[in-house]
């Protein structure tokens, strides 16, 4: 059973004084797996916040319904045992990191010594262990995001939403964040992650939808998604036209793109085999080869174009 299941959400936020109405979720559907990681990705404005705001109660729906956990638990029992790093969050600036979780902490009922090894262990997961005592106001922007990250998991969630989790944190930051994410995931953790950073978003996420003005566009297993159709990179230790002539690279549907490198484009995986075994035969070695894929960043971009076109029609 997904540990969230969202069933015809629509947001209509009635704006200003001028009361334009925004449709910022249009009639979204979603289920997530518990123990994945998935990816929510979407333009700015898109309605990613406010399906998150949704899902935890900080804002209620138009019309629809979604489930957390099973459909016996309450949104505030369910609120125990989530997680959550807002997007652009803020900390009193009077406090310490320390204090800071020892708010949060309190929050989700911890107290006493077990909260104070609590604090550590988060401190220590983010590695924030030398700022603990450093009043959050000389804090950097990667080192609120990583207080927002301890905080989000203080009280051990089992489902954690992170909103933009690596926004303004450097690149050996980013690939800290990913790898505790997948450590979270291995312990079994769900992950709801809103994120700009596709690249990044690829590599870590199970799972992902796309959304444009609130509706879902796409959602698959990002691997899926990726693939293009059977088209293959291969590296070898010499020039086949040199070896066997030109006629030899048609014939096997190849093409050259570098010195000794060249790309395939084959029917099925079983043609592409035949061609390694035809070299392999001919004594030529094969250093390295992948199957060619587009980046996520390609398939948003084709995806949201395509959906722009078709409301601009
Ligand atoms: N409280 C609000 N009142 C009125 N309109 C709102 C409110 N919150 C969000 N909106 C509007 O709803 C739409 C969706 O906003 P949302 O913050 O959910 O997008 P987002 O996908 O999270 O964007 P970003 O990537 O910039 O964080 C936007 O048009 C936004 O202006
Ligand atoms: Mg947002």
């Amino acid at each position: 059973m997904p540990i969230l299941e969202i069933n015809n959400l629509t947001k209509i936020y009635n704006g200003g004084v001028k009361k334009n109405e925004i449709k910022a979720l249009d009639d979204f559907s979603l289920k997530i797996e518990e123990g994945t990681i998935f990816g929510l990705l979407g333009q700015n404005g898109a309605g990613k916040t406010t399906l998150i705001k949704i899902l935890l109660g900080i804002t209620f729906p138009t019309k629809g319904t979604f489930r957390i956990f099973d459909s016996n638990t309450s949104l505030e029992e369910a609120k125990m045992k989530i997680g959550y790093l807002p997007e652009n969050h803020k900390f009193p600036n009077f406090l310490t990191g320390n204090e800071v979780l020892k708010y949060f902490g309190m929050m989700s009922g911890l107290s006493g010594k077990s909260l104070e090894l609590k604090i550590s262990e988060m401190l220590e997961l983010v590695d924030m262990t030398k700022w603990g005592k450093t009043k959050v106001k000389v804090y950097s922007k990667g080192m609120m995001q990583r207080l927002g990250l301890a905080q989000a998991l203080i009280h051990d969630p089992q489902l954690i939403f992170l909103d933009e989790p690596t926004d303004g944190v450097d690149p050996i930051g980013r690939k800290e964040i990913r790898n505790l994410l997948i450590l979270l995931k291995e312990k079994g953790k769900t992950i709801f992650l809103n994120s700009h950073l596709l690249s990044e978003v690829e590599l870590v996420t199970d799972h992902i939808a796309i959304m444009n003005r609130g509706k879902l566009i796409k959602e698959g297993n990002v691997l899926e998604l990726t693939k293009k159709e059977e088209v293959y990179n291969i590296i070898l230790d010499v020039n086949l036209e040199e070896l066997f002539g030109e006629h030899y690279l048609t014939n096997n549907s190849l093409s050259k793109v570098a010195d000794r490198t060249y790309t395939i484009r084959v029917q099925d995986s079983s043609e592409f085999n035949l061609l390694i075994d035809k070299l392999r035969a001919s004594g030529v070695t094969i250093k390295e080869f992948s199957q060619q894929k587009n980046s996520l960043e390609d398939i948003f971009i084709s995806l949201v174009n395509e959906a722009e076109k078709g409301i601009s029609k």
